[in-house]
């Protein structure tokens, strides 16, 4: 479907690694809806994963960047300016990664110097990347910025481990710079909460699959995949979102209101607690 809604925009789409990536699929989208971009991930990244044939695909400029890095972010907006001849409108966040879950280290047990790398990458970057943004006046009036969010911020899921405090730092600088961003030109920043997804960052959480399933089965639209997600982007990204800021908005099919679900239920028939 092509509605138009982003033509004439400018975007930078942060952490597309292959065809599963949240941010493959909204790459995809924002530029069948009128959209031009650039696409930043890590060196290692554009090495193993398959990033260029996205850019191949879209015409859009790869633009390598640790994105805890202050100055490869000012190369991906200077570059992402120069390439796109001008301001961005739009900006996508899709970066996740703990440390302690790669290596395997419980959450009562964490290395908190991992921590610290952990809520880099995943949080703080964010706050980096709207920091740049802002002092090379390299954002539109008006403009908008997602990151990508988990239910974990909120609840106990302990398999989440350590990155329950990365989202919930993430959403809480997407409150804090959305008022800064707001004043100053009326850019709008939000976080969107997406239900369980297979990619490799998802399936790096333990027991996904059963994870994926139990929030499949408790909400009533069941998950919500990434080309939905990516459907969301666009609208978040338009014109006709424009007066949202400073909200973490739930993509999960209703699984952020539900208690109990008999289908739910009906698993653990026969089973004991
Ligand atoms: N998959 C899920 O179940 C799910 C659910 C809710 C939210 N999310 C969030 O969606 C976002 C995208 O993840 P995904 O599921 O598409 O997985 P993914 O593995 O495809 O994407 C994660 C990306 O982060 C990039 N990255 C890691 N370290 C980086 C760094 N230092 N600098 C720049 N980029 C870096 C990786 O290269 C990769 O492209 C993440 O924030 C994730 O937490 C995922």
């Amino acid at each position: 479907m092509n509605t138009g809604l982003l033509r004439g925009k400018r975007g930078i789409i942060f952490g597309a690694l292959d065809e599963h990536s949240i941010a493959w699929k909204v790459a995809e989208r924002c530029v069948e809806e009128g959209a031009s971009l650039t696409l930043s991930n890590t060196p290692a990244a554009i090495r193993f994963g398959k990033i260029t044939q996205l850019g191949e695909k879209l015409q859009a400029e790869i633009i390598p960047a640790d994105a805890t890095k202050i100055e490869d972010l000012e190369q991906v907006f200077t570059k992402s300016m120069e390439l796109l001849n001008g301001p961005i409108d739009f900006l996508l966040h899709s970066i996740g990664m703990s440390v302690n879950m790669r290596k395997n280290r419980s959450y009562t047990e964490l290395n908190y110097e991992w921590m610290l790398k952990t809520l880099d990458i995943s949080a703080l970057s964010f706050h980096k990347m709207m920091a740049t943004g802002m002092r090379l006046d390299a954002f539109n009036e008006g403009a908008s910025i997602l990151a990508l969010s988990y239910i974990a911020a909120q609840r106990v899921f302990p398999d989440y481990s350590e990155m329950a405090e990365a989202k919930a730092l993430l959403e809480s600088i997407a409150r804090s710079f959305g008022y800064h961003l707001g004043k100053w030109k009326k850019i709008r920043v939000n976080t969107i909460s997406q239900s369980p997804t297979r990619t490799t960052a998802g399936s790096g959480v333990k027991g996904f699959d059963l994870f994926f399933d139990y929030a499949d089965k408790m909400a009533p639209l069941g998950n919500a995949p990434a080309e939905a997600c990516a459907d969301l982007c666009v609208v978040m990204f338009s014109d006709l979102t424009r007066y949202i800021t400073m909200q973490n908005i739930y993509h999960d099919g209703g699984f952020s209101s539900m208690g109990l679900n008999p289908d739910v239920l009906a698993l653990f028939k026969g089973h004991d607690a």
